[in-house]
């Protein structure tokens, strides 16, 4: 049997329906999070929680529950679902309201999802890396907000796809922005460079994991925003994302990246994060690593 959160109660899935007239349903009006479990524990939960009920600021929603009420839930789930290496989704609406633009008044109770779902390391590509495509960064100005509305992150990433790659590299003008589910970053001589966490990207959970493993490791970098040529240049590019890690990316548009393989600057990246995952969720087991 599979257990879901609905509105803060843990019920079966099959017993488990939104309304047609959720908000989030016909306007992708909501925010929402994705946090991956490890060893049955969940990583970096804290900082995905603080963001989810930022993110519900930001579209002027104030989330009811508090993030240790969450947290205690989510815990649950978990346990209740026996998941001990997947994700879990969760995402709030605004809620069931006849459907209008405007804001429902008086304000209706929020909906609440979440689920688990199994999903092992993507290993191959951890170690072998991804090829991803340049794409015109298309999407609105508030890239920071974790908003259900991805219809521009999936138009990009359906192109990736289409192209046999992994993920879309999306840039305005000249300067490159982020994956469409993901952050990138380049080393140059050693250095890590990140777009600064602006309005233009979302400020991912590894994201910031990675700044704080490159203090701890003594590696260089710099959160500034870096250009197509930049890119082209670049010794290393690797992707981040709370289910892809720390991926390396070895081709875009065709070209290879620095001599095609994943360089020795995202190794040591790589082996920092999953420290940092081992000491929050315990030791990554065999067929986790
Ligand atoms: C557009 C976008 N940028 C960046 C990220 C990475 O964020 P995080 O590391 O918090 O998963 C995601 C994750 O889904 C994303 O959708």
């Amino acid at each position: 049997m599979e257990f879901v959160i609905l509105n803060g109660n843990i019920i079966n899935r099959s017993e488990a329906s939104i309304d047609i007239e959720d908000r989030g349903y016909q306007f992708g009006d909501g925010v929402y999070e994705v946090i991956r479990v490890y060893n049955g524990k969940m990583f970096t939960a804290q900082e995905h929680l603080e963001r989810i009920l930022l993110s519900a600021k930001k579209i002027g929603m104030e989330i009811t529950f508090t993030v240790e009420e969450m947290k205690t839930l989510l815990a649950e789930l978990i346990q209740k679902n026996n998941v001990q290496l997947g994700t879990i989704y969760m995402q709030f609406s605004r809620g069931v309201s006849p459907r209008n633009h405007p804001f429902p008044v008086p304000a209706v109770p929020q909906s609440f999802v979440a689920y688990t779902k199994e999903i092992v390391r993507p290993l191959a590509n951890l170690e072998n890396g991804v090829k991803a495509i340049l794409k015109d960064d298309i999407r609105w100005l508030l890239c920071d907000i974790k908003s259900l509305n991805l219809l521009g992150n999936i138009m990009a990433k359906q192109e990736a796809v289409a192209a046999g790659c992994y993920e879309a590299i999306q840039h305005r003008g000249d300067i490159v922005t982020e994956g469409s589910s993901s952050n990138i970053s380049i080393i140059k001589d050693g250095k890590m460079h990140t777009h600064p966490a602006d309005n233009l990207i979302l400020n991912g959970i590894t994201r910031r994991k990675i700044i704080e493993v490159c203090e701890k490791g003594s590696i260089p970098y710099v959160e500034a925003a870096f250009t197509l040529a930049d890119l082209e240049n670049a010794d290393e590019v690797f992707l981040s994302s709370t289910t892809s890690e720390i991926t390396p990316i070895v081709e875009i548009d065709g070209k290879q990246v620095g001599n095609g393989m994943p360089g020795p600057v995202t190794k040591k990246i790589q082996v920092l994060f999953d420290k940092e995952i081992e000491t929050e969720c315990g030791s990554l087991k065999a067929n986790m690593k």
